[in-house]
């Protein structure tokens, strides 16, 4: 039995919103682009329909919706579309340290390519407004020649709400385009692209009981962009492919049954939310929040909540929670194989990251479901803050040497443990028990694997005193509201 509490990741599919794809896959099945027909116009229309259910639902018309496979095509669509198709006098961009990689890697690779990308930092993590973005900080980013600013309005982490709609006005009296990526909002908290002032907007269907693999960009009109497609022409040119006719018409469903919804499920699940928080603090010591405080609420999304637990190792907890279906701030998790990169920004250390879980709370979450993961991830966290399996092993720490042999490391663990992306749980507490052993076999030769000792390296070279000194100078030049630029 597994309890799932990662609704931030994906969400199961509605029985209602499957219902109304069914017919598209079969008797319904034709192309919505061959209009010379009666079944591609009956899949044509129940697309336009569809885009018409979606654009009402978040204040836009239906020609400024663009359909896409998800909302990393949006995020990459509008980003690396706006930059491509401007003037050459335009070259920054301006976003937060704490968005989403199909936000941060698309700039990145348009920094490498010459554009000027400033990232902003977010209040630390003891403020009651932790993770959340200074509209002020934006105003004092923007250059004559600002092209557009990212802002993401609901953290898929820390469920953080930023202030789209104070930034959406001050970039637009700056003349400056405002995208959003709003996955993790439409559908939890009201959306509306007037109210926000965006130009562009990014979101998904998976994120709110619809399907996998369909999304939309909102684009206002008059706002140009270059396709990153090219093929059949559809979606105005700006997203050549066929549209995927059932993905589309389980979006709409799904958009509209969370619209509907939203006030009551959204009470219901801040309520599971608290009850969750709350037990988890009665059970234990040391319990930290990440990201801002629960109430009165307006600052983060209802069934969101990511702490940090003191003393326990990130993987080792994880590797134990076999029954809870959670994401972990940890690394090798996901396949994303960095710590979360949005706890670090609210200034935690490197192993109170590693040590968070994120708990996204959803449509079929019940009271049962919570009760059961506050007894479940206490007796984890117990069980390791009291010293069981696995033991520390990192250089320095107290850490114990292992080999092969080791009953921790059984052979097949050894093999796999060297790709972490493919890892499980447990075998990621495994490639760390690798890399203690990499440590401490460094001066006698023998070597577990590249990847460990340059891992090993790294740790070592941090804690060189030149090392810490000139981190604490960096810290000490760049307040919390200081502004980072993106590295090439
Ligand atoms: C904030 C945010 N943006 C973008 C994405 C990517 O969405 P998709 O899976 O639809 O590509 C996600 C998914 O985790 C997300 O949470």
């Amino acid at each position: 039995m597994t309890i799932y509490m990662d609704y931030h990741a994906t969400t199961p599919v509605d029985p209602r919103v499957l219902q109304a794809m069914l017919p598209y896959f079969t008797e319904k099945f034709g192309n919505p682009g061959s209009v010379n027909h009666a079944l591609g116009r009956e899949a044509q229309q129940a697309v336009e329909e569809a885009r018409g259910r979606i654009a009402e639902a978040v204040g836009a018309q239906p020609r400024e919706i663009v359909f896409t496979s998800g909302a990393t095509e949006s995020n990459n669509l509008a980003l690396r579309g706006a930059a491509q198709r401007q003037p050459q006098r335009k070259r920054h961009l301006v976003s937060v340290a704490t968005e989403h990689r199909a936000v941060l890697d698309p700039l990145r690779r348009l920094g490498r390519q010459g554009w000027d990308v400033t990232l902003l930092d977010v209040a630390p993590a003891d403020r009651p407004d932790a993770g959340r973005l200074d509209p002020q900080q934006v105003a004092d980013a923007l250059r004559p020649d600002t092209l557009l600013v990212s802002v993401m309005l609901a953290n898929n982490e820390i469920g953080v709400l930023q202030a789209v709609a104070e930034i959406g006005r001050l970039c637009r009296a700056a003349g400056v385009l405002l995208h959003c990526d709003a996955t993790q909002a439409v559908g939890k908290v009201p959306v509306d692209v007037q109210q926000l002032h965006v130009d562009l907007m990014s979101f998904s269907a998976h994120k709110l009981y619809g399907p996998k693999g369909v999304g939309a960009l909102y684009v206002r009109r008059g706002v140009r962009l270059q396709p990153l497609l090219d093929g059949g022409g559809q979606e105005w040119g700006l997203r050549s492919g066929t549209l995927n006719a059932a993905g589309i018409v389980g979006f709409a469903a799904a958009v509209t049954l969370a619209v509907q919804e939203m006030p009551d499920e959204s009470a219901r699940l801040r309520t599971l939310r608290d009850r969750l928080y709350a037990g988890l603090c009665r059970e234990l010591d040391g319990v930290l929040l990440n990201g801002p405080v629960l109430q009165p609420g307006a600052l983060r999304l209802p069934g969101n909540l990511n702490c940090s637990f003191e003393g326990v190792d990130g993987e080792a907890l994880m590797a134990r929670l076999t029954q809870l279906a959670v994401s972990s701030g940890s690394a090798c998790t996901s396949a994303n194989p960095e710590p979360s990169h949005v706890v670090r920004a609210l200034g935690r250390s490197a192993a109170l990251t590693r040590a968070s879980l994120r708990f996204g709370l959803g449509r079929f979450s019940t009271a049962a479901d919570v009760e059961f993961a506050i007894g479940y991830v206490a007796e984890a966290v117990r069980a390791l803050a009291g010293g069981a399996w696995p033991p520390r092993c990192w250089p320095g720490e107290g850490g114990i040497a292992i080999s092969a042999a080791s009953p921790y490391v059984p052979s097949a663990g050894l093999r796999r443990g060297r790709g972490c992306r493919a890892a499980t749980a447990r075998e990621d507490a495994i490639t760390r028990h690798m890399r203690g052993a990499a440590a401490h076999a460094w001066g006698g030769g023998t070597c577990v694997g590249r990847r460990s000792v340059r891992g090993t390296a790294l740790v070592a070279r941090r804690r060189q005193p030149a090392y810490r000194e000139r981190q604490a100078a960096r810290r000490a030049l760049s307040g919390p509201a200081a502004r980072r630029e993106l590295p090439p």
